[in-house]
């Protein structure tokens, strides 16, 4: 149970993540004296009191990518226990609780479904409203968790595994779409070359690893769309390019050739030059995102955002043009239950949540976040 004092002037919103393949849960306290506001004013901050987050990486590697039906049932089985848990580390009950919030979309119907279930149920049970919250909000609005938060307005920069998006964000609520890609996003142009080089699911994190060892120049490949005067992004063809590479080396689909030790160091060459491709064309875009803008901010959000290469090359880029760059702290960069309370309570501060007490839900498995 919370103090009483700082019970009165706090509003506690409980979030739930079940898009894809983790289930998160997280508690964050929303101060009350931050009644709403404007969008782009800056009150008190909503706070973090504790998140879970179960990954089921391990049960997907073995079908070398995410079975919808497999993370739906997953999702069933931690969203409950994750929730004590959660209660439990912050010190709360269940009835403290003020708002449930869930990932409403985009993402696997199914596993999209358990989550918004769940949050029906305790919010009903409780007699507390809930609310449905777009994924990709969710990850925009993270680095505001983050010990160097950023100010409004500013580009956002939305690498994940199904995203790869560019936004100029003037506040809450306040996304207008740039550009974005028109095939593959940045996380799947990891995720399948790692796979087409052996590596397993998901591959960003391990050909970034494998890269570590690699020249970043000892592969010719696209620079996609850098030239195209626009925005937008095309990252298939760069797996195209990848596995055109392979089958000259003669090891696609070859799991010993790819494990040979005595090929490591080429495919380490092989990962390092995929890598700086798309760092280049991230980088490059977001500084004439900046450009087109006028704006002097920008945070990167999602799973690629993780990446130190990409982390490296934007701060050396913008810190030589007087731009500041926000990242969410790093465990906060995948998915995860907490960027979902704190969107919920964003909205609440600047007015713009759409709470509702009925025991109905519904999914938004495609859901564009320009038109919320
Ligand atoms: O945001 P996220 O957790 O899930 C989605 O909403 O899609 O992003 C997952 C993506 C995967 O494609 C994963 O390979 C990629 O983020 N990723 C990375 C790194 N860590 C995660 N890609 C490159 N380097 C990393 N260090
Ligand atoms: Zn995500």
């Amino acid at each position: 149970m919370l103090a009483p004092d700082t019970r009165l002037n706090t509003r506690l919103i409980l979030g739930v993540e079940s898009s894809c393949d983790e289930t998160g849960v997280a508690l964050v306290a929303l101060p009350a004296e931050a009644g709403p506001g404007a969008a782009t004013a800056s009150p008190a901050r909503p706070r973090l009191l504790a998140h879970a987050l179960h990954s089921q990486i391990d049960m997907h590697q073995a079908y070398g990518g995410v079975v919808p039906e497999l993370a739906s049932r997953d999702h069933i089985r931690r969203v409950v226990p994750l929730t004590r848990q959660v209660l439990a580390e912050a010190g709360c009950a269940m009835s403290d609780v003020d708002v449930v919030a869930y990932t409403r979309g985009p993402g696997l119907a199914g596993a999209l479904l358990v989550g918004a279930g769940v949050a029906c149920a305790l919010a009903t049970s409780l007699g507390r409203p809930m609310l449905g919250v777009h994924h990709l909000e969710g990850h925009l609005l993270s680095p505001f968790l983050s010990a160097d938060p950023p100010e409004f307005p500013f580009v956002a920069l939305l690498v994940s595994g199904g995203h790869t998006q560019l936004m100029r964000v003037d506040g809450v609520g306040r996304y207008e779409l740039l550009g974005e890609t028109v095939d593959d996003a940045a996380g799947e142009a990891f995720d399948k070359s790692a796979k087409l080089m052996g590596l397993p699911y998901p591959g960003g994190p391990h050909l970034a690893r494998l890269a570590q060892g690699g020249r970043d120049g000892a592969f010719e490949l696209p620079r996609p769309m850098l030239r195209s005067g626009n925005l937008d992004f095309s990252f298939a063809g760069l797996k195209t390019a990848v596995r055109t590479h392979l089958v000259r080396l003669g090891w696609l689909d070859r799991p010993e050739a790819l494990a040979d030790p005595a090929h490591q160091a080429v495919l380490a060459d092989l990962a390092a030059s995929t890598q700086a491709a798309i760092v280049e064309v991230l980088v490059k875009k977001s500084l004439a995102a900046l450009k087109a803008t006028g704006l002097r901010r920008v945070v990167v959000a999602g799973g690629v955002g993780a990446n130190r290469l990409l982390r490296e090359q934007l701060d050396g880029a913008c810190a030589r043009r007087g731009i500041r760059v926000h990242y969410p702290e790093l465990h906060l960069c995948t998915d995860n239950g907490a960027m979902i309370a704190l969107a919920a309570a964003m909205r609440l501060q600047t007015g713009q949540a759409r709470l509702t007490h009925e025991a109905v839900f519904d999914v938004q498995p495609r859901w564009d976040l320009a038109a919320i």
